[in-house]
């Protein structure tokens, strides 16, 4: 249940927490997309004697990436097939991905979004004469399950009113789970591994952001699934646009932290989404570019993607960049070619777009297609359409800029850094790619026995979206009952004293109150510094040295180790972070989480001696890709007791053909 809001002199810290120790045999930790789908699921199975709780850093019904809702559905298979899913996913990212959970996906996300339409979700429908049907008219022709026909904007993506997406979703997981099961406003900050029993999942620690409370909570299974990772590197809005990102800015790469802390191992984390996107707004482009089939223009006016030299640079990365689908990361790489010759800005060709809709439209028709274009942001980017009004923009009249952003990290949209997850348990998928405990094969467990992940948590396999999320969720619950049924017996036990892990987690609030007397400005002391400094400190380094918007996403050994050096002294100040509110612990938690993150991203993008995404980061000293040598997965391992990396190849085994 989510604590009441607080006025700010009540969510001050004080210096002893209260602490709650709980115990429960299925832990969810993370309220998005995914976690739902897991929470909606997890009861079906499970027997009814067993215990589920889910654990949230804010509250289930906003938060996540689909918290301000979407306008589309970017994963829905309808007529096509898994094994066509796999290809696009393939193509998008450059050859390497795991295709048996791409398939696996591909089987199962259509019953997630038949279940959103049953839940209330509107989707748009086709009408028979090929009208676009929204709203109250749209389910007039009645649901998907029942046969009636989507707006398709792309192959994959299909147009819904958005708006309260996490909200319906959200609802249902309530529903299924009980809100005496949920925990809302507790940001989880550790894991804890058994000390028994060698590589296995025990429990999780946090703290609540709305009262002074301290969470130990063991568990005999878990899915930790806490999104991606934003504000890693400077992003493009500062000043007063400060806090506007494309992602959203509660996701601090907790899911990476928390696992890769306890050994999990992870897969391509050098692989990014530096998304293109309006600029300053950051509202998204599929829309404009599947549904309104509008262009992108060079500053010269030009439908630069049509040029030969752009034909050219393709070419350099076939297949993938002569596929009908150009991969995203070649989508970006090209516009930085146009801006780097200096025939930027790139602007969307909104004008030319709707008048060409409009040539088929009546004038009331025309005024929904005016209010469409701008319900595409203000169902999912709501700080786009305030731009356009701040700036006098209306679509039909004036173009907008298209810049790519900063760099962000995730797995589930269009990039596929993540956990190295066990794939099913079907007799087709190389042995290399399944595993469990006893014998057992374990869907979506993470290397740490017991440990699941989903949605963005899930390495090697994007393009999941919002629904592959959720249903990525229902097959790591399903999972997690069996794991949990397989291992009814163990008895979590946790080698930290209770004391210990109340001193940990509340470590920045006991620094801020030794040393805070000691100078007038609460923000300046000489003993500690405060999580915005440092979260200023983290985004200049790796913009500058770690391929961000500073230097075009390029970056190269010399600057990476400086990068590397960067981070070393960056991570032992974070000793010294301090916090004098439960929001500012919040922040030190998650710097934390992002140094750990971002760390593990830089690492990877060192070893792999390559450019594998040319427009997502280039490094410069082994520009193109080097089949030969890195048509491989690179994974890394954290060891918790020894405190060092390994980072090694993995096979990639193609499973579907051409
Ligand atoms: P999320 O849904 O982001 O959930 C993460 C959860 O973890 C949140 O509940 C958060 O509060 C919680 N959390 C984080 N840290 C902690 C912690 N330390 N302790 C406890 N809880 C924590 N998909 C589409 O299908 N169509 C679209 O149009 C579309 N547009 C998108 C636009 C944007 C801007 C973004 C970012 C994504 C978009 N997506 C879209 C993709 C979709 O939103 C994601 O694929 C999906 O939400 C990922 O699910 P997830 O559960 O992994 O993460
Ligand atoms: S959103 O999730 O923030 O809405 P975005 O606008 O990039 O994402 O894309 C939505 C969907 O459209 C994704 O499936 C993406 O791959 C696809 N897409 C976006 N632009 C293009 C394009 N120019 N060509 C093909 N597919 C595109």
């Amino acid at each position: 249940m989510a604590v009441p809001n607080k006025p700010k002199h009540e969510r001050v810290a004080v210096r002893d927490p209260e602490v709650e120790e709980r115990e429960v045999d299925v832990l969810i930790v993370g309220g998005g997309m995914a976690a739902c789908g897991a929470a909606f699921e997890v009861k079906k199975w499970l027997p009814e004697d067993a215990s589920v709780l889910l654990v949230d850093k804010a509250a289930l019904e906003r938060s996540g990436a689909v918290a301000q809702g979407l306008s589309a559905i970017n994963t829905y298979i309808g007529k096509n097939s898994p094994d066509d899913y796999v290809r696009m996913v393939r193509n998008d990212l450059m050859g390497i991905v795991r295709e048996d959970l791409i398939f696996d996906l591909g089987c199962h996300v259509d019953d997630s979004v038949y279940l959103f339409e049953e839940w209330g979700l509107p989707i748009w429908k086709q009408s028979e004469d090929g009208k676009n049907m929204d709203g109250k008219r749209g389910e007039k022709m009645g649901t998907l399950k029942s046969g009636a026909q989507p707006v398709r904007t792309g192959k994959w993506q299909i147009m819904i009113n958005g708006e309260s997406y996490k909200r319906v979703v959200a609802e249902a997981a309530k529903l299924a789970i009980g809100d005496e099961n949920i925990l809302e406003r507790v940001f989880i900050v550790e894991l804890l591994l058994d000390a028994n029993v060698e590589n296995q999942i025990a429990g999780a620690v946090g703290f609540s952001v709305r009262e002074n409370k301290v969470y130990i909570i063991k568990c005999k299974t878990m899915m930790v699934a806490c999104g991606g990772a934003v504000n890693i590197y400077q992003p493009r809005s500062i000043g007063e646009g400060k806090g506007r990102a494309w992602y959203p800015v509660w996701n601090a790469g907790s899911t990476y932290y928390l696992s890769m802390k306890v050994g999990a191992e992870l897969s391509m984390m050098e692989n990014r989404f530096t998304p293109s996107r309006f600029k300053d707004g950051y509202g998204p482009v599929g829309a404009w570019f599947l549904l309104f089939k509008a262009k992108a223009l060079n500053g010269l006016g030009e439908d630069y993607v049509a040029s030969d030299a752009a034909k050219a640079e393709l070419e350099k990365y076939a297949p993938y960049g002569t596929a009908a689908i150009t991969p995203t990361c070649l989508r970006n790489h090209l516009m930085l070619f146009e801006m780097k010759e200096g025939r930027g800005p790139i602007m969307m060709d909104t004008v030319s777009a709707m008048a060409q809709l409009g040539k088929t439209m009546d004038k009331r028709e025309m005024k929904h297609l005016e209010s469409e274009a701008w319900e595409d942001f203000l169902d999912m980017t709501c700080g786009q359409a305030n731009l356009w009004c701040a700036t006098n923009t209306e679509p039909e009249k004036k173009n907008s800029e298209v810049m790519p952003t900063e760099p962000y990290l995730l797995g589930s949209h269009s990039g596929c850094c993540g956990m190295w997850c066990s794939g099913p348990d079907y007799d087709w998928v190389p042995d290399a790619y399944k595993w469990g405990d006893t014998g057992k094969v374990y869907n979506r467990m993470t290397t740490v026995k017991g440990l699941f992940t989903a949605g963005d948590g899930v390495g090697c396999s994007g393009h999941k979206f919002s629904s592959g999320s959720h249903g990525e969720g229902r097959i790591a619950a399903k999972s997690m009952v069996k794991y949990y049924v397989d291992h009814k017996d163990f008895s979590p036990t946790i080698s930290q004293s209770t004391q210990e892990i109340v001193d940990l987690v509340y470590k920045p609030v006991k620094i801020y109150f030794e040393h805070s007397g000691y100078t007038t400005a609460a923000d300046i002391n000489p003993e500690y510094l405060k999580p915005d400094q440092m979260t200023t400190r983290l985004m200049k380094a790796t913009n500058e040295y770690g391929g961000g918007t500073a230097t075009y996403y390029q970056t190269n050994n010399a600057n990476l180790e400086i990068g590397m050096d960067l981070l070393q002294v960056i991570r032992e100040d974070c000793e010294k972070l301090a916090a004098s509110s439960l929001h500012e612990l919040m922040r030190c938690w998650e710097i934390i989480h992002r140094v750990w993150t971002v760390e593990s991203h830089l690492r990877h993008i060192q070893y792999r001696k390559e450019t594998r995404y040319p427009g997502f980061y280039y490094q410069s000293d082994f520009p193109g890709q080097d089949d030969e040598n890195w048509f491989c997965f690179t994974n890394s391992k954290y060891d918790p007791k020894a405190g060092s990396w390994d980072i090694f190849k993995k096979d990639y085994i193609k499973i579907i053909p051409d």
